[in-house]
């Protein structure tokens, strides 16, 4: 795998790059949508593939684990190919599901003990077994088994738990360097830096996770609920830490606003469920604000439901039908705003990208931003 640095911005920290894998490239900044259980819900592989066009999704270890399990993914060879998708996967630990997920669980020194949320059956991770079931999944790149911190987080239990999701990294590599892909292509580990909304923390976990020497490095531990200026102050401490010349990935961020803003501080990466889990409950973002596409004031607006027309939904259906949708629970309602909303974040990060390439992001981003911040 290689990472080159195609662009830096000269007012902000923002740059512009490209990973090249066993599975194509992967142009960054970018936005990964969020495939939980072997599906971006609600859109088609192929509607993924040609509208949406991302160069990678991602998947999580914990869900895929717990189902299908694992003897059905290595049967059918690996994720990519169990869901027909030939381009690049990520695949989350399992670091922050079982603490969000599981209706109860045990952090040890040795791992994690958790109750499935799906039948209640009880499970131990660790961090080699979960980097052994990431080698069955087969993922491009996979992350390390960390403890992603609530917030708030007492000082006490952050520090202690960063040294542990430290120590548990020691124990991923070892495992992966004991252990080969199981499908023919690379697959490569990111390490998470944890340690709260505490500088200190995060400049002593960045430095160490820094030193791991691995591909890429991730943050974790933030958009759990911190006021928006904490997480910008702690991804600006650690991206000052983290190697320049390797990507950087932001761990579940965020609003578009939210991935601007990190992109300006030198993030490469990012995920969330908001556009796909957001379009589910009627809401569509544009880079004129955001439409809740329940609200009755759209039931004769018969403008298409974006003028800009990323993907052909945009063009092709009127808000007025939209909302009909919505009102009647159809399921197309909802296929029709995933696409949308998962359209729009990867015309941002590629507008973003362009700008950095062009020398203008800082302006651009500030317009942006300002624009995006309204209900409509
Ligand atoms: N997704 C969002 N935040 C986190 C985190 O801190 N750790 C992991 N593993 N996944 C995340």
């Amino acid at each position: 795998m290689i990472f080159e640095l195609n662009a830096k911005d000269a007012q902000t920290k923002a740059r512009a790059g490209k990973i090249t894998t066993d599975h194509g490239v992967i142009e960054t900044p970018i936005f990964m949508p969020v495939g939980t259980v072997g599906t971006v819900k609600g859109v088609h592989q192929r509607e993924l593939k040609e509208e949406i066009n991302p160069d990678i999704i991602l998947g999580n270890t914990y869900h895929l684990y717990l189902r299908p399990q694992l003897d059905i993914l290595e049967k059918a060879g690996g994720l990519h190919k169990f869901m027909n998708w030939d381009r690049n996967i990520l695949t989350d630990s399992g670091g922050y599901q079982v603490y969000s997920l599981s209706a109860n669980r045990k952090i040890k020194e040795e791992g994690v003990k958790f109750k499935s949320h799906i039948d209640g059956s009880y499970h131990f991770f660790t961090p080699e077994n979960v980097m052994d079931i990431q080698r069955t999944i087969g993922a491009d790149i996979i992350m390390a088994f960390d403890e992603c911190t609530p917030y708030p987080c007492d000082y006490g239990y952050a520090k202690r738990s960063m040294h542990m999701t430290h120590r548990w990294l020691d124990r991923c590599i070892n495992r992966l360097s004991e252990t080969e892909p199981k499908y023919g292509y690379e697959q490569e580990l990111f390490p998470i830096v944890q340690g709260s909304t505490y500088k200190d923390l995060r400049k002593q976990s960045a430095e160490y996770i820094a030193n791991a020497g691995a591909f890429g490095n991730a943050i974790g531990g933030l958009s759990v609920g911190e006021p928006a200026e904490e997480m910008y102050a702690m991804t600006e401490v650690v991206c000052d830490i983290l190697p320049e010349e390797k990507p950087r990935y932001l761990m579940g961020v965020g609003t578009p606003i939210n991935i601007l803003e990190n992109i300006a501080l030198g993030v490469d990466m990012f995920d969330c469920v908001m556009p796909t889990r957001n379009a589910r409950n009627g809401m569509l973002f544009t880079a004129h604000g955001t439409i809740n596409i329940k609200n009755k004031k759209w039931e004769d607006d018969f403008s298409p439901i974006d003028e800009m027309g990323i993907t052909f939904v945009d063009t092709y259906y009127t808000k007025a039908y939209l909302r009909h949708l919505f009102a009647a629970n159809e399921f197309l309602g909802k296929q029709i705003a995933s696409i949308h909303n998962l359209g729009f974040y990867l015309w941002l990060v590629r507008e973003a990208r362009k700008h950095i390439i062009a020398g203008d992001f800082a302006t651009w981003k500030n317009m942006m931003v300002q624009q995006m911040n309204k209900r409509l």
